[in-house]
């Protein structure tokens, strides 16, 4: 609040957004876009898998340093502290979770608690402080192996392959069950494969050890601090031969979180619980990447073809139409451009 007697404009209209896992990947992005649109960002994170000089990129890019609390959302006791303390939440975009598919598979119950523990703790917060505007970060993982491309959100959801995607499947479920008994109101955002970094460099994906994902792991490869990239299989059936994916740039996915925001906020959700995918609609082999990397970076790309990777589907890209009629998002980024960004952000990281 200003010294003022009387708020300022931009005070009475600013609404705060409560963003847990607001220094990882996905959310720091989100941050920035949050604060650019004119809202007022917490975060909450408990840094396993990020560094708390997020916080300093993200105060370069906006010039508004956004409060910040470390904290685990598995503490029961702790999260009900929070919301004692802070209860002028206007609405919660929660990130914070697990989200390593082969982790999930050599230790479930981490990915129970962490994903589903922390997200029952939060809805118990949301029902005692009135808080009635949820957006979860969900995953085009919920869909499996697809039998219609593009997909779109009514396709069946199909038995998890990872108690990873079992987690988002889940957490669906309770949000959804939630919302038909209490005034919660929420929308899923089932990502496809977020990729590249915010146009400054100032912040990016950073993966603590080997990559577990193809972009990371090209431009790590690029940089020299891998080897080679291993090509998970070209025998598919795909034109030629590698898996699809849609690959969609992280800045684009962080406005789909505003959208989905302003669309809770004035009440605009058709109804208590929607799911939108956000994709670009548009789907890349991984020898796609690969070549466009090349082409972006001018550098030849060290790779060998290996055996396929367990649990990975053949062919997922979404169907855009839900989220671009009634979200009104539609991603701006071609797969260069995002790809040029990460390029970016890793040379940036590794002084090259
Ligand atoms: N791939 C390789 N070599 C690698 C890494 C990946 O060939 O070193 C291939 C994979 O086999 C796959 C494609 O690149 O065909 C994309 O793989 P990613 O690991 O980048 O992403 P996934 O499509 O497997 O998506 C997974 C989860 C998502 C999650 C996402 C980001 O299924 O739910 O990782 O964490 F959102």
């Amino acid at each position: 609040m200003s010294q003022n007697k009387f708020p300022s404009l931009r005070e009475v209209h600013m609404k705060k957004i409560l963003v847990t896992g607001g220094l990882g990947y996905i959310g720091s992005h989100t941050v920035v876009a949050l604060q650019e649109a004119g809202y007022e960002v917490f975060i909450i994170d408990n840094l396993s898998n990020t560094s708390i000089d997020v916080l300093q990129g993200i105060t370069e890019i906006t010039n508004t340093p956004p409060s910040f609390v470390r904290l685990d959302l598995r503490i029961k006791s702790d999260v009900e502290k929070f919301f004692q303390t802070h209860k002028d939440i206007d609405g919660i975009i929660h990130f914070a979770a697990s989200k390593a598919v082969g982790e999930s598979v050599e230790n479930p119950l981490l990915y129970y608690e962490n994903n589903i523990n922390s997200l029952v703790y939060l809805l118990q917060e949301c029902k005692a402080h009135s808080i009635s505007n949820f957006i979860f970060s969900s995953s085009c993982t919920v869909y499996g192996e697809p039998d219609v491309l593009p997909i779109n959100e009514e396709a069946p959801i199909k038995k998890a392959i990872s108690p990873y995607g079992n987690t988002k499947q889940i957490s669906e479920e309770i949000i959804n069950d939630v919302c038909k008994v209490s005034s919660l109101n929420a929308i899923a955002l089932r990502y496809f494969n977020p990729i590249g970094a915010h146009e400054s460099a100032l912040i990016g994906e950073l993966p603590v050890g080997v990559p577990q994902n193809l972009v990371p792991y090209i431009t790590q490869t690029a940089a020299g601090v891998r080897k080679e990239l291993s090509i998970f299989g070209d025998d598919y059936n795909t034109p030629d031969g590698s898996c699809i994916r849609d690959y969609i740039h992280v800045v684009d996915l962080a406005k789909a979180h505003v959208k989905a925001v302003e669309r809770l906020i004035n009440a605009e959700n058709s109804a208590k619980f929607k799911v939108f995918n956000v994709g670009t609609g548009k789907g890349n082999s991984v020898l796609e990447v690969v070549t466009a990397f090349e082409e972006i970076s001018g550098k030849k790309l060290n790779y060998k073809i290996v055996k396929r990777r367990p649990g990975d589907v053949v062919a997922v890209f979404a169907d855009t139409k839900k989220a671009n009629d009634e979200l009104g998002w539609k991603a701006v980024h071609n797969l260069k451009e995002s790809l040029a960004s990460a390029w970016k952000w890793e040379k940036k990281v590794r002084g090259i």
